[in-house]
């Protein structure tokens, strides 16, 4: 039978779906694997169902000499060396779609959050702060009529925009190409970074992580944006750099960040954790019930797909 290794415990709707055509092995620790864990794992496998926390590195594919297809439980597969998974003909395939919205709504919680210093008021009135209706208390952003800049208009960074409506935002955007629809649905407009970072009163980064976006947010950008502005990643964290965001929060050069993604996770600048303009959040982007769920069906029909002998249907080496 066609043995799957799964990282995880996944929810059990996609395992479901495999189950009568594969030898199906969960990782039932309720943590992930050390690499050495996950090299013996993975032995002998002829696919995998990883999460972003796996490093599909050099020693992963020596380790999986029969491994055909590697289903990544998440849209962002940078924790995969996709050139050697091409260059051994294994196929890589993502969760693209099922968790567009749930990625875009955190990153509106993050916004909200950011503006009205939400975390730092729920904590003040938790502590026994709160002695009545003060006209000081907590002042904030507004949100409505303002610039709105997207980094990386694919589909987490369009649905964003699309949920500005209600606010009757203008919207700039970065992306590689201009989107023609996108811009007929928003009336966003096409800048470059450097515009961008000028003119927006909120930055939200949507871009992947590749050796292009590395950093891509540094000293230098963070010095364009506005004072009052604030800056947003749900995307991957090296996309910024780390150290350059907490001078210019710790600074003020920037209004507030609003985090839920970091460049070494689980580890987290440590001047970050001691500002109050910056949320910082667990890297929960895709984690409501539901899109877990999708996440997991989605995985395992790729599976099936190539079980199929079909073109896995969210193949990202083409
Ligand atoms: C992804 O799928 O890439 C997200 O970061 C997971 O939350």
């Amino acid at each position: 039978m066609f043995k799957v290794y799964v990282t995880r415990n996944i929810p059990k709707e996609g395992l479901e779906l495999l189950k009568d055509k594969c030898d199906i092995e969960v990782n039932n620790l309720g943590r992930s694997l050390s690499k050495q864990e996950l090299l013996e794992k993975i032995k002998n496998k002829d696919a995998c169902i990883t999460q972003l926390t796996d490093k599909v590195d050099i020693d992963f594919f020596e380790a999986a000499k029969n491994l055909k297809i590697i289903a990544n439980y998440a849209v962002g597969f940078d924790n995969i060396d996709l050139n050697e998974a091409t260059k051994r003909k294994i196929f890589v395939t993502n969760t693209p779609d099922v968790l567009t919205q749930a990625t875009a709504e955190l990153a509106w919680a993050l916004l909200f959050a950011c503006a009205r210093g939400v975390p730092q008021a729920d904590k003040f009135t938790r502590e026994g702060n709160y002695k009545g209706w003060d006209l000081y208390l907590f002042l904030g952003l507004d949100i409505s009529h303002k610039t709105l800049g997207i980094i990386g208009a694919g589909r987490i960074g369009q649905a964003f925009a699309k949920m500005s409506k209600g606010f009757d935002m203008n919207i700039l955007y970065t992306a590689n190409s201009k989107k023609i629809d996108f811009e007929a649905q928003t009336n966003a407009k096409f800048v470059d970074l450097e515009t961008l970072l000028k003119e927006s009163d909120f930055v939200s980064i949507h871009t992947p992580l590749t050796p292009q976006t590395y950093h891509l947010i540094g000293k230098k950008e963070l010095s364009l944006m506005k004072k009052t502005a604030i800056l947003i990643n749900t995307s991957r964290g090296a996309v910024i750099d780390e150290k350059a965001l907490a001078e210019s929060l710790e600074n003020r050069q920037i209004y507030a960040a609003g985090l839920d993604v970091y460049e070494k996770e689980p580890i987290i600048e440590e001047k970050l954790k001691t500002l109050d303009n910056v949320v910082l959040l667990p890297h929960i982007g895709s984690a409501t019930y539901k899109t877990r769920i999708d996440m997991s069906i989605l995985a395992a029909q790729n599976i099936l797909d190539f079980l199929e002998g079909k073109i896995p249907r969210t193949l990202v080496n083409k």
